[in-house]
């Protein structure tokens, strides 16, 4: 795993801006799995200033983000979907047709989850899968559980989730308890994996995943095992690192 220890969560943001102008760069085609969440807020804000300042061009690019929630719409305003494209659709020039969420509205969830398999492997898979980390270290909603899930599937949220997320709603009761997520599977799946990480409260995640045993009781770990991921932290959430030295 490539680490990089950046000092500040604006430093964090601009490395990973880096990474995935760099894959757009070389391969303008690029499949995306882009994640939602406080963590990249500001990366999106650094991929649209390249956008409008150098050109950094979405044009031919194709993305699937990583989870939704189950029983919100579309433009229900704490949907990932509307996250999205307030953070980043509405202000680069991908093709609306190139956009891809897992229905959280489905009445099959199972076929919606098989079906959103399919759009993946027929875009060709992803070359670059964007993560945050919950504190419990999930990745997309893979929570701490007795197997890692394969793909994409229907999941129920434990209770710190709800709570970590209670704060982008007006209280914990409004969070759905279901969300649709790509399985661990389908992340692993990706070419290359790009995991962010912000924040001391997310040190202990970070260190258990890098550095502890191989769980799904720590879903996060199983990156231990993929031959390309870039781990991108700043300085309060990769203080636990054994690699990290003082500044
Ligand atoms: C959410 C999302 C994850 C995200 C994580 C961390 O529940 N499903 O994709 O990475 O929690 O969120 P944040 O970046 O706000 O800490």
């Amino acid at each position: 795993m490539r680490i990089i220890y950046t000092d500040t969560y604006q430093k964090m943001s601009e490395e990973a801006a880096k990474v995935i102008a760099g894959q757009l760069w070389v391969k303008p085609d690029s499949v995306l799995g882009l994640a939602t969440g406080s963590t990249p807020v500001e990366l999106y804000q650094n991929l649209v200033w390249l956008h409008k300042t150098v050109g950094l061009d979405f044009a031919q690019a194709t993305s699937f983000n990583l989870d939704e929630y189950v029983g919100l719409a579309e433009d229900d305003p704490q949907s990932y979907h509307r996250f999205m494209h307030e953070n980043l659709f509405n202000h680069v020039n991908m093709r609306r047709d190139r956009i891809f969420f897992p229905n959280g509205m489905a009445a099959d969830a199972a076929r919606e989850a098989e079906d959103y398999e399919a759009r993946i492997a027929a875009a060709g898979g992803i070359d670059m899968q964007l993560l945050g980390i919950g504190r419990n270290a999930h990745i997309g909603f893979n929570e701490p559980d007795d197997a890692f899930a394969r793909t994409t599937h229907k999941v129920a949220l434990k209770e710190s989730t709800i709570e970590a997320n209670a704060r982008f709603f007006s209280s914990a009761a409004e969070v759905p308890r279901e969300a649709m997520s790509m399985g661990i599977g389908t992340i692993f799946r990706a070419r290359h994996i790009v995991l962010l990480a912000s924040g001391a409260e997310k040190a202990e995640a970070v260190r258990d995943a890098v550095e502890g045993t191989i769980t799904p009781r720590v879903p996060a770990s199983i990156l231990q095992l993929h031959p390309c991921v870039t781990l991108i932290v700043d300085h309060a959430a990769g203080a636990l690192l054994s690699g990290k030295s003082e500044p």
